[in-house]
């Protein structure tokens, strides 16, 4: 059964939300999103989602400044619309393919993610992608290619955040290939069955949920086949807190914080904490992976 908005969202948002369609109006002021739909998947978690209040609304989208409401403030100037993706490097056929062309032929699902940000905050997220996997075979890797680079959007006269250098444009984020290749691995293009806000990475994000949320790049304009490792931006940034794997991991904590445990947004001021998961939650799918690795050392 498809789950219909009445079914995952707060009813006050619910009726907001009908009284919007009717109007095409959304809470913002901006037309509403257009629905997509997608098969219910078997890797989805029964955890409860969180509202779509609080998944459009605190976001980190450091391109549209540094606090949790830039990104819902700003993002709206953004253009999603003509949008290419290069694909290049090690793959057979590389090429800049127009969105509705990365996304052709791949089978959309709605993915109940856990999402844990290196902050020390957790969501629960209806995505709606598919798997990265589809769309690397689909344009034939190569036999030398190790690694998957992704870059998102450099456009300073939308993205307010990219005037200020603190990182160096554009945002980059990278996986080993197994990594990118496990069915766990989406490009998402919407959540909460429809096209994906502005804030949260439209028109497509990666979303790796094992890892911390910084490694779920938005607004992705490149993505390459390579055989070494590539810069990934908090790496480059802080290289002693932020490393290339950065798996959720409750017992390698961050130097300035712990990561045993994790704030459950929207769960309200007391309630909301819980223990973090090793793999956020998904170490049966993705342990293997890291086989005869050590994770303090590859953190
Ligand atoms: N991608 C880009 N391009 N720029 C960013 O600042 N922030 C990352 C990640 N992807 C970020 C990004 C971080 S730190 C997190 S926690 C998630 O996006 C947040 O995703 P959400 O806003 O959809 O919850």
């Amino acid at each position: 059964m498809r789950m219909t908005w009445s079914d995952v969202t707060p009813k006050p948002l619910w009726l907001n939300r009908r009284q919007l369609l009717a109007g095409a109006v959304s809470l913002a002021g901006t037309p509403a999103l257009a629905r997509i739909e997608a098969a219910k998947s078997a890797y989805s978690t029964d955890a409860e989602p969180n509202s779509l209040e609080d998944i459009s609304t605190y976001n980190n989208f450091y391109e549209f400044g540094t606090g949790k409401g830039d990104p819902a403030a700003y993002a709206g100037s953004l253009t999603v619309d003509p949008w290419s993706v290069v694909i290049d490097g090690m793959v057979d056929k590389p090429g800049t393919y127009d969105l509705s062309d990365v996304v052709k032929g791949q089978p959309l699902e709605e993915r109940i993610y856990r999402f844990r940000c290196v902050e020390a905050w957790a969501m629960v997220v209806p995505w709606i992608g598919f798997q990265l996997s589809g769309l690397l075979d689909r344009v034939g890797v190569q036999p030398g290619a190790k690694f998957v680079a992704f870059e998102t959007l450099v456009r300073p006269e939308e993205m307010p955040g990219q005037s200020s250098p603190f990182i160096e444009w554009p945002y980059r984020e990278g996986l080993r290939l197994d990594e990118a290749m496990h069915p766990l691995t989406i490009l998402a293009t919407g959540l909460y069955g429809e096209e994906m806000p502005k804030q949260n990475g439209a028109p497509i994000r990666l979303v790796v949920p094992w890892k911390y949320g910084f490694k779920s790049i938005k607004s992705i304009v490149r993505i390459s086949l390579v055989d070494k490792m590539p810069p990934t931006t908090w790496n480059m940034l802080q290289p002693g807190e932020y490393g290339f794997y950065s798996n959720v991991n409750p017992k390698v904590d961050h130097p300035r914080w712990s990561q045993a445990s994790e704030r459950r947004i929207g769960a309200g001021l007391f309630g909301g904490r819980q223990d973090t998961l090793m793999f956020n939650g998904y170490e049966a799918e993705v342990a293997s992976l890291y086989a005869g690795q050590d994770l303090a050392k590859d953190y």
